[in-house]
């Protein structure tokens, strides 16, 4: 079977909590060293890494890139619009040829089923980097700053407050997988998927109240209003009157709560100035982090 990482839910607990041990493991071991050496074990030695971006990213392709050269492999970055893909060659043509040339293939897309149809029929693994659904690779990232920080995850309160969009669905795949609670304010037209609410079944509570999200939450977590692909800015900048994380917000969190945001931030819109750069941000540690997710899901695509 190849490793396909297409969205959290599809993988065991198991293998999730493996997936961030190693992220851990991995980071401990190279403190200091230069961002170009490879890691002792380089699990990746001799392979490529395609990357193919239909959306926009700073994070994800660095971190990517980093992250494939210190398993001791390469990568080949492309824009699918500069690919034949831009001109309609047929996704999964493109995942046949793709298989022939690297040794595995991490896709940002617009639609997430155009990663399910590249996936079905890739013969390497297929690393889902943010689609109009999901955003696992982050979500990974964010539980690694949240457990160097707090320690295990497993028992604590998480608050998403915002919009109900991809990363807020990779986080309620995440809480049955790695047994934490996640507590979700959203205004009513902007709420979660309702299949991705069930997967997250009765781990996740959905409030329309951000205060009563942030209740007894040991993290608290947003993200834009308005994500790439969204068309209706106007009306959602009125629809999340009340949703910016605020001094106040943070206040009605736990005492210690921390605050992380995957980044890009819209400051003024989802968070003050004065929580993404305050003592209780680790959004900085959280986007060093995407190197080390990284590197344990191509680890995992590579030992089967
Ligand atoms: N958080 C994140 O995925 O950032 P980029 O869009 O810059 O990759
Ligand atoms: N929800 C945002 C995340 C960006 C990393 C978007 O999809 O644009």
């Amino acid at each position: 079977m190849v490793r396909h990482f297409l969205d959290i839910h599809r993988l065991s607990a198991e293998d999730l909590r493996a997936i961030l041990d190693d992220a851990h493991a991995r980071k401990q071991a190279r403190r200091g060293w230069p961002q170009g050496r490879p890691d002792a074990d380089a699990p990746a030695r001799d392979r490529v890494l395609a990357m193919v971006f239909e959306k926009n990213s700073t994070r994800t392709r660095f971190s990517f890139d980093a992250a494939i050269r210190q398993l001791g492999g390469s990568s080949i970055i492309a824009n699918a619009g500069d690919m034949q893909l831009g001109r309609g060659e047929p996704v999964e043509d493109t995942a046949r040829v793709l298989s022939r040339m690297v040794d595995a293939v991490m896709i940002r897309a617009n639609s997430h089923e155009d990663v399910e149809r590249f996936a079905r029929v890739s013969t390497v693994p297929v690393i889902n980097g943010l689609t109009d659904r999901s955003h696992p690779c982050q979500i990974l990232a964010d539980l690694l700053t949240i457990e160097e920080h707090l320690g295990p995850v497993a028992g604590r309160t998480l608050a998403w407050v915002g919009d109900g969009n991809n990363v807020c669905h990779s986080f309620m795949h995440a809480a049955p997988k790695f047994g934490f609670r996640l507590q979700v304010a959203c205004p009513g037209e902007y709420h979660p998927d309702l299949r991705d609410l069930a997967i997250g079944g009765g781990h996740v509570h959905l409030t329309g109240d951000p205060r009563e999200a942030v209740e007894g939450a040991d993290v608290v977590v947003t993200d834009t209003w308005v994500s790439m692909g969204d068309k209706d800015y106007e009306a959602r900048l009125e629809a999340f009157e009340g949703y910016t994380v605020d001094d106040d917000l943070m206040a009605a969190a736990n005492p210690d709560a921390v605050f992380l945001h995957c980044l890009p931030a819209h400051r003024g819109e989802e968070v003050t100035d004065d929580v993404i750069d305050g003592p209780r941000s680790l959004v900085w540690d959280e986007a060093e982090n995407r190197i080390h997710a990284q590197k344990a899901v191509l680890a995992w695509c590579f030992s089967d």
